[in-house]
């Protein structure tokens, strides 16, 4: 048994995210995290909301309320459709919860201590119209690097590149739009990065199975132009951890926030501390997956990201946790994404453009998202969601594929024997085929998993999904049954187990129509085949059923135009 520890990306606070986000961390770390679990390995499934910096005040300020109260509202909301979704997290935390805040300060003491910390005197935008610093996202302008004319103060969404807001060109206020800024002295920490970058340098290239998106980004960042630059770590905010030296005032900080790019991957840390304090567990209890020196040097611990967020997972957070000079778990397998596009254009949360998470549930159940988006995920480089691929995708592989062939076996079945397994005569070679068939793909489907290929996962579970229609197709229950009962028998019997199988095979995927057909065929029984022979003998002669409702339906030509439609505008 392995000890999976694994974390999503946590989102940001600001809003309802979108499939693009979806499928960027969230949604495959937890097809991974229900994987492990059904092999039998433990795991702590980790994520939780990202609550602080600019976007969340920024959020607040809209929405017209205080920040600590928009962010547990918000908190809410997204736990919620989280549900909706099946994301099976052992926790969902929140990066304001005391624990981070504890943490987050005792790191930043340990830096210091380490003198990996210095204060900088700097200058910095102050917007004389708003009467305020400008720290981050509250300032856009040109990309220095690429020339995109809305990059944000902290990063370029547009090639990734890390910026400090005094980098941009033109910059412009993103409160009030205002270009009437100038810059004016500030005193902020920054952590000595550069101190680090061999060690990193050298823990990266140890690690050969890595993605080369991740690979690449991390390199990039620690040998382009003058190698990896010191960063830093407070803001002039008022929401946020303060910054403080342990539980000691920070002389000089006062009034002062960390940034939370500090802060929020620590809350991966924190998060255990949560979820033990939830679960009544004690501190030992979350330590065994995060301190190697108290248990946690055999876990195995993956990330899960889109490709925006890799430097700070290949960088800046382990200099943290690596200059801290404690005992963290630093992450084995970082798995990011590419971006997911929307219909001839980009999602954005800030033009509302494309399907939110709350929209996409309220017009069909999570299982038909699940399966696209996890079918598509945006791996080995940018796909696209259009209306008419999610149509077919649907229609194909969930509706006519599986939904089909359960549909005719149970059908089927009722008709013939009742809704009861019967009993039949002996395999023969079509069988022992199938067998053999079903052995290589659940492997390869195993392999595949094991390995977080996403799409190859997904191709890989349809076609043993379709093994199975062919081997009904070619077995012909239907006709063998005028003429040899027993035959036809055997036929169903082997084929209303494959049921139970596709559902324990299927549930990572789509785990709400898993359930729904281990229901149906009565049985609770979803260990992981290690036989497929044994597997398909679950459900013995006798066994009742009831033959199910609809488990997946089409998608109308007329759903599919009128949701273009309505997905094409903006969100209020
Ligand atoms: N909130 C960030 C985003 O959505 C992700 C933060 S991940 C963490 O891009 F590492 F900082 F926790
Ligand atoms: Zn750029």
């Amino acid at each position: 048994m392995t000890r999976h520890l694994i974390t999503s990306a946590i989102p940001y606070i600001n809003g309802i995210k979108h499939l693009g986000n979806l499928v960027g961390s969230q949604l495959p770390a937890d097809l991974f995290a229900r994987y492990q679990r059904a092999r039998g390995n433990e795991v702590l499934f980790l994520c939780a909301t990202d609550e602080h910096g600019t976007p969340a005040e920024l959020a607040a300020a809209k929405a017209g309320k205080p920040v600590d109260d928009f962010c547990t509202e918000m908190h809410e909301v997204q736990a919620e459709i989280a549900r909706g979704f099946g994301l099976s997290f052992d926790h969902f935390g929140r990066s304001s919860s005391p624990q981070n805040h504890a943490l987050t300060q005792h790191l930043a003491g340990r830096l210091a201590d380490a003198d990996l910390i210095y204060e900088v005197s700097e200058k910095q935008v102050y917007s004389n119209a708003d009467g305020r610093f400008l720290p981050d996202r509250y300032i856009e302008g040109t990309c220095p690097n690429c020339g995109y004319d809305s990059a944000r103060g902290d990063q370029c969404e547009n090639c990734t590149k890390q910026l400090d807001p005094t980098d941009l060109i033109d910059p412009r206020s993103a409160v009030s739009g205002s270009t009437d800024l100038e810059v004016r002295e500030t005193k902020h920490l920054y952590l000595r990065q550069s101190a680090l970058s061999e060690q990193l340098d050298t823990w990266i290239d140890s690690k050969h199975d890595w993605p080369i998106l991740t690979t690449s980004i991390a390199k990039k960042w620690l040998h382009d132009g003058d190698g990896l630059r010191d960063r830093g770590i407070t803001r002039d905010l008022d929401w946020g951890i303060p910054v403080k030296n342990g539980d000691k005032d920070w002389p000089g900080m006062e009034g002062k926030v960390f940034y939370v790019w500090f802060d929020a991957p620590i809350e991966y840390i924190a998060c255990a501390g949560e979820w033990a304090e939830a679960n009544g567990k004690t501190d030992a209890d979350w330590e065994r997956w995060w301190r190697t020196d108290r248990g946690a040097d055999d876990v195995r611990y993956t990330q899960f990201m889109g490709k925006d967020n890799v430097p700070f997972h290949t960088l800046s957070f382990p200099a943290t946790i690596i200059g801290s000079g404690e005992d963290w778990k630093l992450v084995d397998y970082i798995k990011s994404f590419n971006y997911l596009n929307y219909d001839g254009g980009q999602f954005s949360t800030s033009k509302g453009r494309g399907v939110f998470m709350d929209q996409a549930l309220s017009i069909l159940p999570a299982d038909y998202w699940r399966w696209w988006l996890l079918s598509h995920a945006p791996e080995s480089s940018d796909s696209e969601f259009t209306w008419d691929n999610f149509q077919t995708s649907v229609n194909k592989d969930l509706a006519d594929v599986l939904g089909n062939f359960v549909s005719r076996v149970t059908k089927f079945c009722r008709s013939k024997f009742g809704e009861t397994v019967p009993e039949g005569g002996e395999y023969g070679p079509t069988e022992l085929a199938l067998i053999d068939d079903l052995t290589t793909k659940i492997h390869a489907y195993e392999g595949h998993m094991e390995a977080m290929e996403v799409r190859k996962s997904a191709q890989a579970l349809r076609a043993i999904w379709v093994a199975g229609n062919e081997y009904l197709q070619n077995a012909a229950p239907w006709t063998t049954f005028k003429t040899d009962p027993e035959t036809a028998a055997m036929t169903v019997r082997l084929s209303l187990n494959l049921i139970r199988l596709y559902a324990v095979l299927s549930a990572p995927f789509i785990p709400t129509a898993s359930q729904s057909l281990m229901d149906a065929m009565h049985t609770d029984h979803d260990l992981w085949p290690d036989d497929v022979t044994g597997a398909l003998e679950v459900l013995k002669s006798g066994h009742e059923f009831e033959v199910p409702e609809v488990t997946f339906r089409k998608i109308t030509d007329d759903e599919r135009d009128e949701w273009q439609i309505k997905f094409s505008g903006t969100r209020d």
